[in-house]
């Protein structure tokens, strides 16, 4: 197994690699999605992508007040716990994008708004591709540097 990068070095990447990368795409991705349902796609979609943004927004600022301090910090009892909860989430959003998968490759787009489609599939092929290294990178990287201490 590789060697694992220092917890704060990690952290830092994650924060701009992913956190950071991730606010700016969101709204660009719901955006896109009332773009293209103006143009006549299934409603709901974009109400999808906004209830992610909200979902994965309370998530990562659990991590960026909560957890992250207390990495840096070395660990605390309260971990073991926080890292299950984080875990739970990642499962929630893993979810919520296998759903809004389906929904996008069952679109059948209209002519004039065929453009507007492949450019939301586009978009949130590449947003689901950055979440689930997000994700992998803390589950496999970052949260067992303090699961093995809280357990
Ligand atoms: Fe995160
Ligand atoms: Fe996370």
């Amino acid at each position: 197994m590789p060697r694992l990068k220092p917890t704060a070095a990690l952290i830092a990447d994650v924060q701009v690699r992913f956190h950071d990368r991730h606010r700016v795409d969101l709204p660009l991705l719901v955006d896109l999605a009332r773009a293209y349902e103006w143009r006549g796609g299934s409603p709901g979609l974009a109400d999808r992508f906004a209830a992610l943004t909200e979902a994965l927004e309370a998530h990562m600022f659990k991590e960026e007040a909560r957890l992250f301090p207390m990495m840096e910090q070395g660990g605390s009892s309260l971990i073991g716990q926080l890292i299950d909860d984080m875990q739970a989430e990642h499962a929630m959003h893993t979810a919520a994008v296998a759903r809004i998968q389906t929904l996008l490759s069952a679109e059948r787009a209209e002519p004039a708004a065929e453009a507007q489609l492949s450019a939301l599939r586009a978009a949130a092929r590449k947003f689901f591709e950055d979440l689930a290294e997000h994700m992998r990178i803390e589950d496999e990287q970052l949260f067992p540097q303090f699961a093995r201490r809280a357990s």
